[in-house]
């Protein structure tokens, strides 16, 4: 590969940025109604052993197929391990990454067609019946849809038309610190809601009666959905890392803040919806059902709103950055495509498939698989068919493919090899990970 690959600036800036992937709508948005659905503190349970064993593990070997080798999905497999058709796994993770983007963009949508409401003060005055109709006229209104996710996605490829350093490491530096202090902000006033001790007690509280196999399957893509593994994307970042940073200390960095985020985000949502009467099964409308209401009751919810929706709208965008990122990166490495020409393809087949998504809850909502609309559908394949198989890939890639050696120099630090380190990968890719995914698709298909 002659393309000239330029690292990240500092460790900072590739944490910054690799954070910035993984923080996003999947933690502020999914993680809510995902917990809300499938019984609260047994998901959070099993998200966080499936962080533990799968996610850290997995986010490693991507984080080692890329710097390794400093190139894309299929580059790096093809160096990795020659001769074999092994590289096929990049066209599963991109055709993952574009299917994760077509029901992306429409949630991205959202978020800023709820900016624009923070800014126009519609938030006020009104009853939680009200925020609930105040979604659903957005969702059933097919042109409203289409304006605010064509409106992001225009924001999103004139960013990306930049180049990586510029527009991901600057956004992502100074944007998330502040989400953080915000969501710890807005944590603090759910807190002091009347009956928010019923909340946490629905989050913390470990009761397997409402989780079932259905909501396992649920925590294990949610925690690669929210690490942003399996499709490539942490491949693609390492290929920018240089040769020095510690690549376990920034996997347990990003894993760590990024669950945090999630968590946190679970407790600014559900002391609210206890204390405002609310139901917490109601699905992805959850967060833009609740959220106006709780600003409403704050002093100075006004400002908070706008300040909220502002950052969500930029850790949206850092995440959307990164999944172009890696058909892009793979249409310029694999294709020979100047970087324009591949962001103008890129947009033009995401735009196709968020129109179809922006559509499926008004003009197409009769196109059902399995009683799930499109938006569903896509969102359902993403984490629980694509991201899972992308990461399965890479685990068995790393466990048993390529060399040790490999592996024993980018788990080392400054020289200095970690056996512990080395021991608990390679269990968890040889052996967990891969039993753990192909028992949750024998469960997803019905065979167990
Ligand atoms: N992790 C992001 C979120 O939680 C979504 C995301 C961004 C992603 N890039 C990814 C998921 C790459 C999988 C792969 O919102």
């Amino acid at each position: 590969m002659s393309h000239k690959r330029i690292g990240f600036a500092t460790r900072l800036g590739a944490i910054a940025a690799t954070v910035g992937s993984a923080v996003g709508l999947g933690n502020i948005w999914r993680f809510p109604y995902e917990a809300g659905q499938n019984g609260g503190g047994a998901f959070l349970l099993v998200y966080v052993l499936c962080v533990l064993l799968l996610g850290i593990p997995v986010m490693l070997s991507e984080f080692i197929i890329g710097r390794s080798t400093h190139q894309n999905m299929k580059g790096a497999l093809q160096t990795l391990v020659p001769g074999k058709k092994v590289y096929r796994l990049a066209y599963i993770c991109i055709t993952g990454a574009l299917v994760t983007l077509g029901f992306y963009f429409v949630v991205c949508g959202w978020v800023l067609q709820y900016l624009c409401h923070a800014v126009t003060g519609e938030f006020s005055g009104q009853t939680s019946q009200e925020y609930g109709l105040l979604f659903t006229r957005l969702i059933e209104s097919p042109w409203a849809m289409l304006l605010w996710t064509w409106l992001f996605m225009a924001v999103n490829f004139v960013v990306m038309l930049q180049g990586v350093q510029k527009g991901i490491e600057r956004i992502a530096a100074i944007m998330m610190p502040m989400l953080f202090v915000l969501l710890a902000v807005l944590c603090a006033n759910s807190l002091l809601l009347p009956g928010a001790h019923k909340g946490l007690q629905f989050l913390f509280n470990i009761d397997f009666s409402h989780l079932g196999w259905h909501g396992v399957v649920d925590a294990f893509g949610q925690a690669f959905m929210s690490l942003s593994l399996g499709m490539a994307c942490m491949v693609t970042y390492a290929s920018y890392f240089n040769d020095e940073t510690s690549l376990s200390r920034d996997a347990f960095t990003v894993a760590g803040l990024d669950s945090l985020v999630a968590i946190m985000a679970g407790v600014m949502i559900f002391p609210a919806v206890f204390s405002f009467g609310m139901q917490p099964e109601a699905g992805p409308k959850l967060v833009f059902e609740i959220l106006p209401a709780v600003f409403q009751q704050m002093t100075g919810g006004y400002i908070w709103a706008i300040l909220f929706f502002l950052l969500l709208l930029f850790a949206s965008l850092t995440s959307t950055i990164s999944l172009s990122e890696i058909a892009i990166k793979f249409l310029i490495e694999e294709h020979n495509l100047s970087r324009k020409k591949a962001i103008i393809l890129t947009a033009v087949f995401s735009t196709i498939l968020a129109t179809l998504c922006a559509l499926s809850f008004n003009v197409l909502r009769h196109w059902t698989v399995y009683n799930m609309n499109l938006f569903d559908l896509l969102n359902y394949l993403a984490s629980n068919v694509f991201m899972l198989l992308g990461g399965l890939g890479a685990a068995l890639i790393v466990g048993w493919l390529i060399d040790i050696k490999v592996i024993q120099r980018q788990l080392a630090h400054k020289g200095q090899r970690s056996p512990r380190l080395e021991r608990y990968l390679i269990v968890c890719v040889r052996y967990v990970a891969p039993i753990a995914i192909v028992l949750i698709f024998l469960q997803l298909t019905g065979v167990i």
